[in-house]
């Protein structure tokens, strides 16, 4: 599988966004990940669809947008319609609305027609999203607590990991992504992709690199 680098924006000068975004365009980002904050979900509050819609018109790229907010259908249209290419939802999120919330969320991204995925927190075992996997494009299995960039990568996601990608092939999800989002560094990559992730988050990795483009190409190649 073809190894895919997401770049968090998280990450970036908030106070020059439109060059961040650019910049790692031309450096050789596949995509380019938003982090969405609203500071209940996750104590940091960052940016909603209104950063994806003026980042938009700016770049060809994919925008992966990772939801950490309490109640994510409440922003899905305005971000969909803002130009997001995919939207991944924390599992557990909007569970006090009601039982059925994460099944209707991925419903609601997927009515305009665009991807969808599923997060799950580090102590989340992989089991508790097997129901559906059929159902989604994307899973993001966090390797750190979500809230803050720079964190150390938790070795134990690895398992949960192969363990991931061996269930998505044994059901015939043999084309879902996986992305890992936390901690991700030149040292531990070749060892994540290789454990069955296909897309992989570099917040510091990336933007803390003397070199942007050194730094991807180089994630890319492990
Ligand atoms: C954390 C965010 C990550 C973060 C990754 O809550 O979801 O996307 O930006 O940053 P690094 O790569 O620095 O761990
Ligand atoms: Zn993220």
């Amino acid at each position: 599988m073809n190894v895919k680098i997401a770049p968090s924006i998280l990450s970036a000068n908030f106070a020059a966004m439109g060059e961040a975004v650019q910049k790692l365009e031309r450096c050789g980002a596949d995509m380019i990940h938003c982090d969405v904050m609203d500071g209940s979900f996750v104590g940091p509050i960052t940016f909603g669809g209104q950063m994806i819609k003026a980042i938009r018109p700016i770049t060809s790229l994919p925008l992966d947008v990772h939801l950490m907010i309490e109640h994510p259908q409440t922003q899905i249209k305005f971000i969909a319609e803002a130009g997001a290419d995919i939207i991944t939802v924390h599992y557990g999120a909007g569970k006090k609305v009601s039982p059925h919330y994460l099944e209707d969320t991925l419903k609601m991204i997927k009515s305009y027609g665009i991807k969808c995925g599923v997060v799950i927190n580090p102590d989340v075992p992989d089991e508790a999203i097997f129901p559906f996997i059929k159902e989604i494009d994307m899973l993001l299995l966090m390797s750190v607590f979500p809230g803050y960039g720079g964190q150390k990568f938790i070795p134990e996601v690895m398992e949960k990991l192969t363990q991931a990608r061996a269930y998505a092939d044994s059901i015939g999800c043999t084309n879902l992504d996986i992305e890992v989002d936390g901690g991700v560094t030149l040292s531990n990559a070749k060892d994540i992709v290789k454990a069955g992730a296909n897309v992989l988050v570099a917040g510091s990795a990336v933007f803390k690199a003397p070199d942007m483009a050194a730094a991807i190409a180089a994630l890319k190649a492990v």
